[in-house]
């Protein structure tokens, strides 16, 4: 199946052709996108990259869908860190230092301890995978996301038996995220997931997009991406994770436990408390899309949830 390109990208726009191992399934990027992300060296993990992408659980049926322009999912974000408007993230998110780097790891597994963001990166050789995001605000996009399998990275930190949920959290450094200098969220940003939903073959670490390292603005250096849920649980730029026996309390949950479960299952058939969920705009686009269960993943993640009611576990 053929990868239909963000209209306005160009085959003399191709960027560094070593990134590409097939460039079949790979994507070209958009004019001067790229400009100050600094691709070379510091990209060098991403080079790695293996041309299988395509063929790895969930991305086959994004393929016939229209990529989201490199243009839109860069300067339309949610990263409240930065300020609350779509546009404040890619204005702002330039305050972020992401490097130094390092991700601590605590909790129920037998290695525990702080990692370099360098480390990860060179251990973990980020691959391509074409998911759709699907925002609790009911748009979405489709992201050509350069990252690994979440489960290769927790698989290493060796998760005792007692591991039964997996916490991540973002930063916390208000001279870095203005944004965290207002009580909007509860800081810092906090998510968490079911370990079996963790080790899914579908989640992952993205370090990049487009095949360029991640911009600030949709998480850098590391985030997470799990595509059958609302975009919020995908959370940004990680330095913590923990292994936990109880379900973690996200921020969203906090903030608004009435509207905010823990599960946040893209699922059409339960409204958020002030919206429908049965559609959603995809970016770039005018016309509404009916919203698919999972966000379309169901027959790959559907059994996850087996006997649970998914309007009680919403
Ligand atoms: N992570 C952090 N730390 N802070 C945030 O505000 N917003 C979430 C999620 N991760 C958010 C976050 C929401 S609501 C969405 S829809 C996605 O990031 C948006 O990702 P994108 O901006 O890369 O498209």
């Amino acid at each position: 199946m053929l990868i239909r390109r963000a209209p306005e990208i160009k085959e003399s726009e191709v960027t560094d052709e070593r990134l590409y191992v097939d460039r079949r399934r790979f994507i070209r990027t958009a004019a001067g996108a790229g400009a100050g992300l600094g691709l070379a060296s510091a990209f060098a993990p991403l080079l790695a990259c293996e041309g299988d992408a395509g063929d790895r659980a969930g991305s086959a049926s994004d393929q016939e869908e229209e990529l989201t322009p490199f243009e839109d999912v860069t300067t339309y974000n949610n990263f409240y860190e930065f300020g609350t408007d779509k546009s404040d993230p890619a204005r702002n998110a330039h305050t972020l230092r992401t490097r130094p780097w390092t991700v601590t790891v605590e909790g129920e597994c037998s290695k525990p301890g702080t990692y370099d963001i360098e480390d990860i990166l060179g251990r973990h050789p980020a691959e391509e995978r074409i998911y759709r995001l699907r925002c609790v605000e009911a748009w979405s996009m489709v992201i050509p996301w350069m990252g690994f399998p979440l489960s290769d990275f927790i698989e290493d930190l060796q998760p005792t038996s007692n591991a039964r949920f997996v916490e991540f959290r973002t930063l916390y450094d208000p001279e870095q995220m203005p944004g965290q200098r207002r009580a909007v969220l509860d800081w810092p940003y906090v998510e968490g997931l079911r370990m079996d939903e963790a080790m899914h073959p579908l989640t992952i670490f993205a370090v990049g997009l487009y095949g360029k390292v991640l911009p600030n603005q949709n998480g850098a250096p590391i985030r997470l991406v799990v595509p059958w849920k609302y975009g919020f649980k995908s959370i940004k730029s990680i330095v913590g994770i923990r292994f936990v026996r109880e379900q973690p309390m996200t921020t969203w949950m906090t903030s608004a436990p009435r509207e905010y479960g823990f599960y946040s299952n893209v699922n059409p058939e339960v409204d958020h408390p002030r919206w429908s969920q049965a559609r959603e705009r995809r970016i770039g686009e005018f016309r509404r899309r009916p919203t698919l269960m999972f966000n379309g993943y169901a027959d790959q993640v559907a059994h996850l949830y087996a006997g649970m009611d998914l309007r009680k576990f919403f």
